[in-house]
């Protein structure tokens, strides 16, 4: 650890290259901005505080509310002297669903981009893969607002804002190996990128599996098993088996969680707006799992936290969603 003024920072974190040709390479740790509720201020110090700590991997959706804040943390970053330019950062926003319909991406990347006050997207993605009449945004969303997703006309408008240049990587959010299937059937550019709820309680075993087979590149939310979003706690965080392995490694369970993330080639988004937990989760990559631990990991009872059921209000019919469909387990 180097120290840079009154805070630390973290050693080089390892980035991986993105298929993308000219995209920056991504650091294999981000920061994740979903935070409820939203208080845009706590997002932006807490931004530059990840930035004093060595975070160059930022992770925002236009759903969250968070681009405004991280892009004035961005800017006021590059005024301050933190990183040189906007160049050194990695960042990755996300197109809601009721942006999901092929005239509306471009104009929808536009305003991100107006939000974020910066000139291209390191990483867009397609939030879900569930299509929402063009209502203005609310959660959760009326069941009779859902629409068949126009995979074909989504994902070429998604190639647009590649080519012109705005958007360096393309790639998808909660797609399972059925939707990407259909994204890759009329993709000229595949995704770059899925980024899926990941972590030892939930492995994601076989959409892992296909996406080293496609040259997708997996990136985890919740690597440390997210904001009690179902309200039945933490399973990660609150997992025996991770606390003997932490105990016993002279390390945290969250440490513990990034760390098998990390192994198996994925990028963690990690959420934390607290200084001590921002740095703590960047110090991964000096030290190793044993087999055992692997091993102890790979029995994790799994659970699936995240449900795209979620969004929509429990009102009212699906008109035309397939509700199983939102909520696959593999
Ligand atoms: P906080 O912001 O107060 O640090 P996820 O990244 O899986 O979405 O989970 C984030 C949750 O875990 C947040 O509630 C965050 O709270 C908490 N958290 C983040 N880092 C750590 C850590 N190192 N130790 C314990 N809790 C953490």
């Amino acid at each position: 650890m180097a120290s840079k003024g009154t805070a630390t920072v973290a050693a080089a974190v390892p980035e991986v290259a993105l298929r993308s040709g000219n995209a920056r390479p991504m650091p294999a740790v981000g920061m994740g901005t979903a935070a409820f509720p939203l208080v845009p201020e706590a997002t932006k110090n807490a931004v530059l505080a990840a930035i004093e700590v060595g975070y160059r991997h930022f992770d925002t959706a236009y759903m969250y509310g968070t681009e405004k804040p991280l892009g004035d943390a961005v800017a006021e970053a590059v005024r301050r002297g933190l990183v040189a330019s906007r160049q050194e950062l990695f960042v990755t926003s996300k197109l809601w669903c009721t942006q999901c319909h092929p005239d509306l991406v471009l104009p929808a990347l536009r305003q991100t981009l107006q939000n974020l006050q910066i000139e291209y997207l390191d990483l867009y993605l397609i939030h879900w893969p569930i299509c929402i009449k063009p209502v203005p945004p609310s959660f959760p969303a009326k069941k009779e607002d859902a629409m068949p997703f126009d995979f074909e006309g989504v994902w070429l408008a998604m190639e647009e804002c590649h080519r012109l240049g705005l958007a360096k990587a393309i790639g998808v959010s909660n797609f399972t190996t059925k939707h990407l299937d259909k994204v890759l059937a009329a993709a000229t550019i595949p995704p770059a990128v899925n980024q899926v709820e990941l972590n030892p309680v939930w492995q994601q075993r076989t959409l892992r599996g296909y996406c080293a087979e496609k040259g997708i590149h997996v990136a985890a939310y919740s690597p440390l098993g997210g904001q009690n979003w179902d309200g039945t706690g933490n399973a990660v965080l609150e997992s025996d088996v991770l606390a003997g392995i932490a105990k016993a490694r002279g390390k945290t369970i969250a440490q513990v969680s990034l760390r098998w993330i990390y192994e198996q080639g994925v990028t963690s988004i990690a959420k934390s707006y607290n200084m001590e937990r921002l740095k703590q989760n960047l110090e991964i990559f000096d030290w190793e799992l044993t087999d055992e631990d692997r091993l102890k990991i790979s029995q994790i009872p799994q659970k699936k936290v995240v449900k795209g059921t979620d969004l929509f209000s429990r009102e009212g019919e699906f008109t035309s969603v397939d509700a199983a469909d939102l909520n696959v387990e593999e």
